[in-house]
């Protein structure tokens, strides 16, 4: 029943991809339609996505997580066909999907693919890999993981046609350690793909070659970036290498290799499937397709949740996630995009889309679309300070901006939590994370400079105001959190500040 609706709106039917393409032109003329203002249709509201348009069928554990389940929801449906359209039928349709990598960077995933095909790539002989980013390790994260516990072989299936667009040979899909629950659905996924034929020697019966391996990482951040877990996979330590070559040049075992995040792959067949312009027909121009957010904090529902690109905000957390607890006037802030990106205030909440334009223009970011809010009973300099202490711990060490820049952030962080600052130490740590953003190997440092900014930028009275709060305060018996007197010298004055070290 599943199977044949999802059979009936696939692209790969003619009939349905003229109708489809047809709606989509209607669509775009009314979009742009100009003249007369009474004529001008409302403006787009993006975000109500039908339940016939999911991706991830089996997001809320409808169905089980095994290959006849996945085959009723589609998955595995004429792959066969798909392969040996070719290489290039598949780069230049997901070119045209507009899909950008979903692991963060938000990088065109159609021509990053299109890096490991340049001119005269078959004289380069030997394996090429697929490696999928399953570390997910970034705070607020949580969309890959439900992929791989729910939709195994969305991801599978995606590997092998990612895989042959970009001609490798196998895909390794490095899995965060501590995944473990995941780990062994995607074991068992691939174990019935290769029973079934779908992968391995021959896969699908269309002559192409293709192995699938899990690995488990040990849980370090900074092996997601892409570079480090190439290192991690050989059986080195997870540090960053420089780039240039980059991993399409030199990658895993110094092979082309490309680096792609799990969402990002697992999305692939329903687009070859239903085709490009259906893709792109969600979200705003530059910014199209479906995506998977992750809404944790202060909201009354907290969920993962598939959506179209271009979601007002606010609309999104009033539709899934049943508001902010408190209400809407009780926000104080949202981090849009994962730890890493600057936090917005509630005002640009207001009417914010999400998507990577959007949230650019706002000085924020789509990142991984992981939402983080905090109502008005957060301690946002805490909350902040909490990253702070992530970033310094996971930096890897090899760049002294970013070993040393975010050991003092950290220290800075730890004494604003108490009050402990001035005006004058606020444009310090600014100027500290400008010397550490963008003069690093990776962008880990980038990510550590990024959320006090956003606090800076943001909430600088709230810091002030706690400074004032501590000043009041000096001399009486008011306990401040960790905060103890020992060494520290403010204003000629012995203050002390010695905190617990935190991991
Ligand atoms: C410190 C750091 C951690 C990262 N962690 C992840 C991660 O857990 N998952 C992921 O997909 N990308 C992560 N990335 C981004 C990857 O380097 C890479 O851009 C991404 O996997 C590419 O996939 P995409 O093109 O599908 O977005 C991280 C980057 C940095 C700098
Ligand atoms: S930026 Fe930080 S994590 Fe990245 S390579 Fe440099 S020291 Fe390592």
């Amino acid at each position: 029943m599943i199977q044949n609706s999802i059979a009936k709106s696939f692209a790969l039917k003619s009939t349905s991809s003229t109708s489809l393409k047809c709606s989509i032109n209607t669509i775009r003329t009314l979009a742009t339609a100009a003249g007369d203002p009474s004529q001008t249709p409302p403006p787009r509201q993006y975000g109500d996505l039908k339940d016939s348009d999911r991706i991830f069928q089996n997001i809320y554990s409808n169905y089980g997580a095994d290959l006849k389940s996945a085959m009723k929801m589609g998955d595995w449906y004429k792959t066969k066909e798909i392969i040996l359209k070719g290489d290039a039928w598949i780069i230049d349709n997901m070119k045209r999907s507009g899909l950008r990598g979903r692991g963060g960077a938000g990088f065109p995933s159609g021509l990053k693919w299109s890096f490991m095909n340049p001119p005269g790539w078959e004289k380069n002989v030997g394996p090429r890999y697929l490696v999928v980013n399953a570390d997910e390790g970034e705070p607020g994260t949580c969309k890959d993981r439900e992929i791989m516990r729910k939709d195994p072989h969305k991801l599978i299936e995606g590997c092998l046609l990612a895989g042959r667009g970009m001609n490798a040979n196998a895909a390794y899909i490095y899995i965060r350690g501590e995944f473990y629950n995941e780990a062994c659905a995607l074991q068992n996924a691939i174990n019935e793909a290769y029973k079934a034929g779908f992968i391995g020697k021959n896969a699908c019966g269309s002559g192409y070659d293709f192995d699938v391996y899990v690995h488990r990482g040990m849980g370090a951040y900074v092996c997601g970036e892409e570079t480090a877990l190439i290192e991690s996979l050989e059986g080195k330590a997870g540090k960053p290498r420089l780039k240039p070559p980059f991993p399409a040049g030199v990658g895993l075992f110094g092979r082309p290799s490309t680096v792609a995040n799990v969402e990002t792959v697992a999305v692939a067949p329903t687009i070859l499937r239903r085709g490009p312009e259906w893709f792109e027909s969600f979200g705003r121009p530059r910014n199209s397709g479906i995506k998977l957010y992750g809404i944790s904090g202060h909201v009354n529902n907290p969920c993962v949740v598939e959506e179209e690109m271009s979601i007002p905000l606010k609309y999104l957390l009033e539709k899934h996630c049943g508001g902010i607890k408190g209400g809407w006037d009780n926000l104080l802030g949202i981090i849009p995009g994962g730890s890493s990106v600057p936090i917005l205030p509630k005002h640009v909440c207001e009417d914010v889309l999400m998507d990577y334009d959007a949230l650019k223009d706002v000085g924020s970011g789509l990142g991984t679309a992981a939402v983080i809010v905090m109502n008005k009973q957060t301690d946002v300099v805490r909350a902040i300070q909490r990253l702070s202490a992530f970033y310094k711990h996971e930096s890897c060490g090899q760049c002294t901006p970013c070993r040393e820049g975010t050991t003092w952030l950290d220290k800075m962080m730890r004494r604003f939590v108490n009050g402990q600052g001035s005006e004058r130490e606020i444009d310090m740590i600014w100027e500290l994370s400008k010397e550490i953003e963008g003069h690093t190997i990776c962008a880990l440092g980038d990510a550590a400079a990024w959320p006090v900014q956003g606090l800076i930028r943001q909430f600088k009275p709230e810091m002030i105001a706690k400074f004032k709060k501590f000043e009041e305060n000096i001399g009486s018996s008011v306990s401040y959190g960790g905060w103890e007197p020992g060494s520290d010298v403010r204003n000629g004055k012995v203050v002390g500040s010695h905190v617990p070290h935190e991991h």
